[in-house]
């Protein structure tokens, strides 16, 4: 049987982005690459888990790995139905993935036509579910991390997402510093968790953070 501080571990990751259609032909996206969703579901198979990868659109290639389910989504809605479906029977969520916080209020049947003499045109939006907000609610036993993705203001409103989102960790993700956050290889990441002080790491590869992470998950898991 398998061995690791994981083993007979299901951890549920999501990775990428999540995109939503203006038209047949059109979204409106965001610029993960789904490396920091990725090195966490690696790290997870090294220390032995069960991996389920919820896997929104991603710029690098998901290994075949016989520990690692990967379900390929497209839309906020899509991840949602996915997330719900393996959310009971896991023992840790990790939320890398960047989420839509908005949609077209309705998505065009044909593909828009550009008017002449109109030099602006209108799109209406309307807010996407949140989904670790719902899974952060309906949690029993599983550990429920969530990611914060700010340009200002950082600890301040992680800290709410952290309350808000009922999460049991977040990880602040200054994503506006060289050298973090989105597409690129490394990380520089800060841990909140309820009644502990924040706990900055220093710039890492997303390899090191995810490993680290990890090691989190496996401490609160034997609690
Ligand atoms: O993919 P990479 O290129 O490697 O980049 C990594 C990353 C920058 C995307 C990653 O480190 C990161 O910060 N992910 C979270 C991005 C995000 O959507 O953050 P947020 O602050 O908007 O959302 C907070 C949390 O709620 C996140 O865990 C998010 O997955 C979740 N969320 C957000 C909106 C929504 N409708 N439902 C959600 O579940």
């Amino acid at each position: 049987s398998q061995e690791g501080p994981l083993a007979g571990r299901k951890i549920l990751v999501t990775a990428g982005g999540t995109l939503e259609y203006i038209d047949p032909v059109r979204f409106i996206g965001n610029r993960s690459s789904g490396k920091m969703g990725l090195a966490i579901a690696k790290a997870a198979l090294m220390m032995g888990a069960n991996v389920t990868l919820i896997a929104g659109t991603m710029s690098v290639p998901v290994p075949e790995n016989s520990r690692l389910q990967t379900i390929r989504v497209r839309t906020t809605e899509e991840m949602l139905e996915q997330v719900d479906q393996q959310f009971a029977d896991c023992d840790a969520l990790v939320m890398a993935a960047a989420i839509a916080d908005f949609k077209p209020q309705q998505m065009a049947d044909e593909k828009i036509k550009k008017h002449a003499g109109e030099n602006t045109w209108t799109l209406h939006l309307s807010t996407t579910p949140d989904i670790l907000k719902r899974m952060g609610e309906k949690k029993q036993s599983q550990l429920v991390i969530g990611f914060a993705a700010e340009t200002q203001d950082l600890l301040t409103n992680a800290q709410h997402k952290l309350a808000s989102k009922h999460a049991d960790m977040i990880v602040a993700n200054d994503v506006a510093k060289a050298g973090s956050g989105f597409g690129v290889d490394t990380n520089q990441v800060t841990i909140l968790q309820p009644h502990q002080e924040p706990d900055a790491w220093p710039l890492l590869s997303k390899d090191a953070v995810a490993q680290r992470l990890m090691r989190l998950v496996v401490k609160e898991l034997s609690k």
